[in-house]
């Protein structure tokens, strides 16, 4: 870009126009450049602002999760990076830690250990359990399972309670074991045909009172992710239920209505609660 004034060139199109006009709608061009350029600047500025905004806030968290770490974590290291990446698409130790923490927090907030065992179904590599085993009364309690076996071989060498468990029922577990079972984006990724057999498996491996906390697609998904669901609306619409394989480690998506839902746990389960866990919908059921 230049300064100088561009006076456009004399050719036959434009020979009719005196000096005067082309002088003025030069300057016009001038001008427009001349403001564009402020405009930059100023976006130049916002940017910087917004740069050193996001700096300050990732030196906060730093400070935050410096703190956390010695008190609240379990595992001395994080699982390697391909097995984070089994348990999400985000494969930084951040997200990592992130998403325990608040999976974790959920859990605390719905089960008392002191009620008995306790089962992380499809626990993965441990996001969930690396915030509660710190905990004495939840080590005692805890037990995972996940088809991911190259996962509970890693959680199994560290010491914790954690089984392979099949792509379907039934659980290495006999009838009746557990006060609570809580499954974070777990159904998410199984064809919604397969929830009420699990819903049975449930059922079967939980206490009288026994209480299952755990995450599907479902209606509230379909609120706020609605168009990335998009492709998937005209099965929804049809049966209640859609699903769509993805590449990777059970990576599908599996979205079911609450209304299916409820018709999949029917007579099985009772529904305590439903709400919403991070962009999915919650349920609490329990076992009569
Ligand atoms: C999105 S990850 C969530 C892992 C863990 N719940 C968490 O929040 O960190 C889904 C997990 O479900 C496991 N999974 C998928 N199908 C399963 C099944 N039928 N039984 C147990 N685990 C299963 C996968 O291996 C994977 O670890």
């Amino acid at each position: 870009m230049t300064d100088e004034l561009e006076i456009p060139a004399q050719t036959p199109e434009n020979a009719a126009f005196p000096l005067e006009k082309r002088l003025v709608a030069a300057e016009a061009k001038v001008d427009q450049r001349g403001s564009r350029i402020t405009e930059l600047a100023h976006e130049l500025v916002n940017a910087r602002a917004q740069v050193r905004d996001l700096q300050r806030q990732v030196t906060q968290y730093r400070t935050v999760v410096d703190r956390l770490l010695p008190l609240g974590t379990w595992l001395k290291e994080l699982p390697p990076e391909h097995l984070r990446l089994n348990v999400g698409t985000v494969t930084t130790e951040s997200n990592f830690l992130a998403q325990g923490a608040m999976s974790s927090a959920r859990v605390m907030k719905e089960f008392d250990p002191s009620a008995g065992p306790m089962l992380d179904w499809g626990c993965g590599s441990g996001r969930t359990l690396n915030w509660l085993l710190a905990d004495p009364a939840w080590e005692k309690v805890y037990h995972g399972c996940d088809v991911d076996s190259a996962a509970i071989a890693w959680l199994k060498q560290l010491g914790v309670r954690a089984e392979v468990c099949g792509d379907e029922p039934r659980l290495p577990y006999p009838d009746n074991t557990f006060a609570g079972i809580f499954s974070f984006s777990v159904l998410t990724h199984i064809p919604p045909t397969a929830h009420r057999g699990w819903y049975q498996e449930f059922q079967r491996v939980l206490k009288p009172g026994g209480r299952v906390f755990c995450t599907t697609c479902g209606d509230y998904t379909l609120e706020i992710d609605s168009a990335r669901l998009d492709s998937l609306k005209p099965q929804i619409a049809e049966h209640g239920w859609a699903f769509s394989e993805t590449e990777g480690h059970y990576k599908h998506i599996a979205v079911a209505t609450r209304a299916y839902t409820t018709k999949a746990f029917e007579g099985l389960l009772e529904e305590e609660s439903y709400g919403r866990y991070s962009n999915m919908d919650a349920f609490v059921l329990r076992k009569r």
